[in-house]
């Protein structure tokens, strides 16, 4: 009922109470109440955290019931009461769309899986807000749509005033809808700025939580201008981030000394929130300050916990190196200060010489050498340490050094058209390179590092030493070399027929032990 309708002289004038009744009771407040406190039942039965909160419902409502009852004083007072009455719709509207928009984005959309971004929740809400303040214009007597459209210089002012504010709103919506930026994701804003994590996208900002337990507002126009780095994302990848983590060790250490058993240790087992894929990489980086500088890398799959990860790596490591014999080691000034004593020079030389003729004793071929001959032959040895993958010979190049095998495995591969051959394996106890040395041809074939191989060379002026003390040696070399070129041959394609390979290889045989024979003038 409105007051204007109510005759000013009227005999049966209503009282208070009979006023305030009919527009509380008859109007559209039960409805309302009923709707807030089904709505507060719903929100208490969401979990803490997650609860919207029902303050500003509760104030429409009462703020509703508070200007009918000051239309109901004016009114029954003889006043005019519709401004009160304007007043009530306006809050009565309001609370109408808090309410229903609480219900519909915060209750039922999320319950059947749809999560609308939080700015077109807020852009569907502001619509219905102007469409309700069009009505309650309408109510008053006045156009509010008119003064929007048609009030130029409002319009003007408003959207001068509002530059930067439009900027962020444009700017959230656009990273709401594009989703370039998610809730959750790892961003860093360039050079000197903290890294968070994203934990809300509102109208106006980001906000950003670092590690540091800190929170960081972005405006959104900065976000849109600047370049952001979304850290560990990775089209059609996990999310995980690359760590790199240096360590030092004595200079003296092989580089597969030390990348071998870190390597192996940190992938025996997983290691919490690094990935397995890729696997943790161990990379040595040369020396620093006089110490062999080495690199763990690996991926990590949580974000957050990222310098406590760091530790348990670091541990691994620590372990890994014990157990091969080493340590960590601090970068640091140090003076190595080496006496050059005799005794400490010859206790050098001894366990050297004890490491060559170890090696010596391993190489069948050398089994007939007496300890002199040994010892002569340790004397004239060095150590040929090789890399996996390494070329230890290679096809075609000159160079006449007969290696060896003490440790590792080796590939023997020639190229056959573009391809590269697998001929055979080496192993420790083997040697290779007498081809070259004794023919004085380019190498027959490369031989390839399987693993780190360790090696003692031997040059020609030794082999020739060697020959000479022992010149049975000539043909157990010679017949393993013929072996060696009947099967190179036969990989080459040169020969196919096994009477022609037999004939070939008692020429070549012969052949072959007059030419060692000849090259060392026996
Ligand atoms: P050289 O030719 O000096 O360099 C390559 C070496 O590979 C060669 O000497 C042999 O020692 C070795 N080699 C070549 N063919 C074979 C083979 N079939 N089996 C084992 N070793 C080989």
């Amino acid at each position: 009922m409105r007051v204007a309708d109510v005759p000013a002289a009227a005999v049966d004038e209503p009282g208070f109470a009979e006023q305030w009744w009919a527009w509380i009771a008859e109007g559209r407040v039960p409805w309302l109440i009923a709707a807030l406190i089904v709505m507060i039942a719903l929100v208490q039965r969401l979990p803490e955290g997650r609860r919207p909160k029902v303050r500003l419902h509760v104030i429409l409502v009462l703020l509703h019931v508070f200007t009918v009852t000051l239309a109901a004083v004016y009114d029954t007072a003889g006043y005019d009461a519709e401004v009160y009455l304007v007043a009530a719709l306006a809050f009565e509207l309001f609370a109408a769309i808090s309410i229903a928009s609480t219900v519909a984005f915060r209750l039922v959309m999320p319950r059947i899986g749809l999560q609308l971004p939080r700015i077109l929740i807020d852009i569907l809400t502001g619509v219905v807000v102007i469409v309700a303040l069009i009505a309650v214009g309408k109510r008053a007597g006045f156009s509010v749509a008119g003064l929007i459209t048609t009030s130029a210089v409002l319009t003007a002012v408003l959207g001068f005033a509002l530059q930067d504010t439009l900027g962020n709103m444009m700017g959230g919506i656009a990273l709401q809808l594009d989703r370039s930026i998610n809730i959750g994701d790892w961003i860093s804003l360039g050079p000197g700025t903290v890294p968070g994590r994203v934990t809300e996208i509102r109208w106006r900002y980001t906000a950003i939580e670092t590690q540091g337990w800190t929170t960081v507002i972005v405006p959104n126009s900065m976000l849109m201008k600047g370049q952001v780095t979304v850290l560990g994302r990775r089209s059609g990848a996990p999310v995980q981030i690359r760590r790199d983590l240096d360590f030092y060790v004595d200079f003296r250490a092989a580089p597969n000394e030390v990348t071998g058993p870190v390597t192996a240790a940190l992938g025996s087992s997983a290691i919490p929130r690094v990935a397995t894929e890729p696997a943790p990489q161990v990379l040595f980086f040369g020396t620093k300050d006089g110490l062999g500088w080495y690199r763990v890398r690996y991926w990590l799959q949580d974000l957050e916990i990222d310098e406590p990860t760091d530790a348990e790596v670091r541990v691994r490591v620590y372990y890994a190196l014990r157990r091969a014999g080493l340590s960590f080691s601090i970068p640091a000034q140090t003076v190595l200060h080496t006496a050059r004593d005799e005794a400490r020079a010859a206790r050098k030389s001894e366990a050297e010489l004890t490491r060559r003729l170890e090696a010596i004793g391993k190489v069948d071929l050398l089994g007939v050498l007496g300890t002199e001959e040994r010892q002569k032959l340790a004397e004239s040895i060095h150590a040929a340490p090789f890399d996996r993958g390494e070329a230890m010979t290679r096809e075609g190049e000159r160079d006449d050094g007969l290696y060896m095998i003490v440790a590792g495995d080796a590939a023997v591969k020639i190229g056959v058209g573009d391809a590269a051959r697998e001929v055979a394996r080496l192993g420790p106890g083997q040697f290779f390179g007498e081809m070259s040395l004794i023919t004085g041809e380019p190498r027959s074939a490369s031989v390839v590092a399987l693993t780190h191989v360790d090696t003692y060379r031997l040059d020609k002026a030794s082999f020739e030493e060697l020959v000479r003390m022992r010149p049975e040696i000539t043909d157990a070399v010679a017949e393993l070399l013929t072996e060696r070129k009947m099967s190179l041959d036969a990989v080459r394609g040169a020969l196919d027929d096994e009477t022609a390979r037999a004939q070939q290889r008692a020429s070549s045989k012969s052949d072959l032990l007059g030419r060692i024979r000849g090259f060392f003038k026996l």
